[in-house]
C-alpha cells in the first residue's frame, strides 16, 4: 500500500492514477456505469442484457479494454464484482466479495485498480460503513504469509485509489478505520502463522513491547515475578519448557481520571503439544497457534490505540508453551492457584484454562470494569458450533449482547452456551477445590465452568475460538491459515465501550 487517492466521481476519467477500475454489480441493474462514459456505457450494458456479466455475490467478471476501445476511456480493465441481491447487501457480504476482487487483482497484470465506490452501495445512508468494509475486505482479502518462501512474488505497487461522490471527512475517517482494521487483523495472522520456534513467550513479549509508546503501555513479568504473584497454575504448565513464561500486560488508559478499565485477556499457548497428556502428531500440527487469542488482544489494543477510541483498555496475555519433559506436570498433579484455590489437574492437555485461572485472578485486582477473555480452549467448540461461529459464555446479558452486536457488524458469529448446573458438577474434584477437566460431555462448557470459578462476580465474556482461528481455505476476506479472530471485533466492542 503506497498511497491513497481519493477522486471525486464527477472526473473519473482524469484524476485516477489506476490503469484498471472496479464496478459493483446488483442483480437486475438496468442503468449500468452511466458515471463513466457513453461508449463503454453503451457496450457494457449490452454485456449486461447478454447475460455475460455475473451478478452473482463474490463472482468477479473482468473485460478488457486494450488500446482504450472506448473513447476518452483511459482504463485497460474493467473489474466488475457481482454483489447479488441489492436488498441483501450488507457489511459482511460487501466485505467478503471485496476479499474475493483482491485476489483477482492480486493475480492480474494491471499497476493499480480504481474502486467506485458509490456503485457497492445499496443504501446511501450505510454509504460510509459500507466504504468501510469494502476497503477492509480489500485489504484482508489478498494477505498472504510469505516470510519463509525464498522467491517472494513481487508485491505490487497498488496505489489505492477510490472514487467517490462524498469526499469529505466522514469518508476519511471510514478509510481510516478500515486501514487500521485490516492492519491489526494481518499483524494478529502474522503472529498466529509464525511457528513457534521462532514465535516463543519471550519473542512476543518482545513484539509487545515494540508497539508500546507514551499512549500504550507494555510491562512484561519474567519467571520470578510470576512466582512471586503465586501463579502456580501458570507456572505449572510452564515448567516443562525450556522456554521461559513471559507475562505480557498492555495498557491504555484515555480517560485519565477513570481508575478502571475492561481487560482483554488471551490465551497464549505458543505451542500446545499436549503436556505429559501428549496429543496425537496430526493435532498438534495447528498447535502453533494456540496463542491466537493473545494475537488477536495484543493487535486490537493497538489498533484502539491508534484509533484514539475514548474507553480504558487493559491486555493481558500469560505466555508459555505446554511441552512434556523431565520436569513436567503430571496429570493427577495439584497446583494451588494465585486466588488460592487447588486445582487437580487430571489432564495436561486442558492447560489453557490454567493459564486463565491466574490471568484473571491478576487482573481482578485491578479492580476491572469487565473482563472478555479470548481463547483457543476446546476442540468441542467445533463439534458444537463447527467453524463459523464463535462459541461464548458470560456472566453478564448486557456485556453478552455488545459482544454479539459488535461480532454482527465484523463478520464475526457470537453464539452464546450456557453455564448450566448439571455440567458445573463435572469439574467436581475428590481431592482438590475443583479439577481441570471435567469428561467427555459438554467439553466447552466445563471449560468455561472452570474459568467463572476465577471470575467470580466480576461482569465477564469467554469467547472459544479454537475452531475460528485458521481457516482451512481462501475465501472472502480470509486466506488460508490464520484468521486473526476477533481482533475486528475487539476493536468495534471499545466503541461501544466508549459510553
Ligand atoms: N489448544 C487446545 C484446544 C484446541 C483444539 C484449539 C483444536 C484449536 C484446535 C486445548 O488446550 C486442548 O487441548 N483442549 C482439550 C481439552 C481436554 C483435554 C479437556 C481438548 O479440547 O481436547
Ligand atoms: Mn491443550
Ligand atoms: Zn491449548
Amino acid at each position: 500500500m503506497k498511497k491513497i487517492l481519493i477522486n471525486s466521481l464527477k472526473d473519473i476519467n482524469k484524476s485516477s492514477k489506476s490503469d484498471s477500475i472496479a464496478f459493483g454489480l446488483f442483480d437486475d441493474q438496468q442503468d449500468l456505469f452511466s458515471n463513466i462514459n457513453k461508449d463503454s456505457n453503451f457496450i457494457l450494458s449490452e454485456l449486461n442484457q447478454s447475460g455475460d456479466l455475473s451478478s452473482k455475490l463474490g463472482e468477479i467478471s473482468v473485460i478488457y479494454t486494450p488500446n482504450r476501445i472506448f473513447k476518452g476511456f483511459k482504463y485497460s480493465k474493467i473489474f466488475i464484482i457481482g454483489l447479488g441481491n441489492n436488498n441483501k447487501l450488507d457489511n459482511n457480504s460487501l466485505r467478503s466479495a471485496a476479499g474475493n476482487l483482491s485476489r483477482k487483482i492480486q493475480t492480474s497484470n494491471c499497476n493499480s485498480v480504481n474502486f467506485v465506490l458509490d456503485s457497492f452501495i445499496n443504501k446511501e445512508s450505510n454509504y460510509f460503513e459500507l466504504s468501510q468494509s469494502f476497503i477492509e475486505g480489500f485489504l484482508l482479502g489478498s494477505y498472504s504469509f510469505n516470510k519463509y518462501k525464498s522467491s517472494k512474488s513481487s508485491e505490487k505497487e497498488l496505489y489505492f485509489d477510490v472514487t467517490s461522490s462524498k469526499i469529505n471527512s466522514e469518508l476519511d475517517i471510514s478509510i481510516n478505520k478500515a486501514i487500521i482494521n485490516s492492519e491489526a487483523e494481518k499483524k494478529a495472522r502474522n503472529l498466529v502463522n509464525e511457528p513457534a520456534n521462532i514465535m516463543s513467550p519471550s519473542e512476543l513479549s518482545k513484539f509487545s513491547l515494540d508497539l508500546s509508546n507514551e499512549n500504550l503501555i507494555c510491562k512484561i513479568l519474567d519467571y520470578d515475578e510470576c512466582k512471586k504473584l503465586g501463579m502456580n497454575a501458570f507456572l505449572g504448565v510452564a515448567q516443562g519448557s525450556v522456554e521461559e513464561p513471559k507475562l505480557i500486560h498492555l495498557s491504555y488508559k484515555p480517560n485519565k481520571d477513570e481508575k478502571s478499565a475492561t481487560w482483554y485477556i488471551g490465551k497464549a499457548i505458543t505451542f500446545d503439544s499436549g503436556g505429559l497428556s501428549l496429543k496425537p502428531s496430526g493435532s498438534m500440527l495447528s498447535m502453533k497457534g494456540d496463542m491466537g487469542g493473545s494475537a488477536a488482544v495484543i493487535s486490537a489494543i493497538e489498533a484502539i490505540s491508534r484509533l484514539k477510541i475514548k474507553t480504558n483498555i487493559e491486555v493481558l496475555c500469560l505466555a508459555t508453551e505446554n511441552m512434556p519433559s523431565g520436569s513436567a506436570q503430571r496429570p493427577s498433579d495439584v497446583v494451588q492457584a494465585m486466588d488460592g484455590t487447588y486445582i487437580e489437574v487430571e489432564n495436561t492437555d486442558a492447560e489453557g484454562r490454567l493459564t486463565l485461572a491466574d490471568a484473571i485472578t491478576y487482573a481482578r485486582k485491578f479492580n476491572p470494569k469487565a473482563i472478555i477473555d479470548v481463547a483457543t480452549l476446546t476442540g468441542a467448540a467445533g463439534i458444537g458450533l463447527g467453524k463459523g461461529n464463535i462459541s461464548a459464555f458470560s456472566n453478564n446479558e448486557k456485556l453478552m449482547s455488545s459482544v454479539k452486536k459488535a461480532g454482527i457488524f465484523t463478520g464475526d458469529s457470537v453464539w452464546g452456551l450456557p453455564l448450566d448446573t448439571v455440567s458445573k458438577k463435572q469439574n467436581n474434584s475428590v481431592i482438590a477445590d475443583i479439577k481441570n477437566t471435567g469428561g467427555r460431555l459438554a467439553g466447552s462448557i466445563t471449560a468455561a465452568h472452570f474459568i467463572n470459578h476465577f471470575v467470580k462476580e466480576t461482569p465477564w465474556v469467554h469467547l472459544d475460538i479454537a475452531a475460528n482461528m485458521m481457516s482451512a481455505s481462501a475465501e472472502g476476506w480470509y486466506s488460508k491459515g490464520a484468521t486473526g479472530i476477533p481482533t475486528r471485533l475487539l476493536i468495534e466492542l471499545a466503541y461501544a465501550l466508549e459510553n
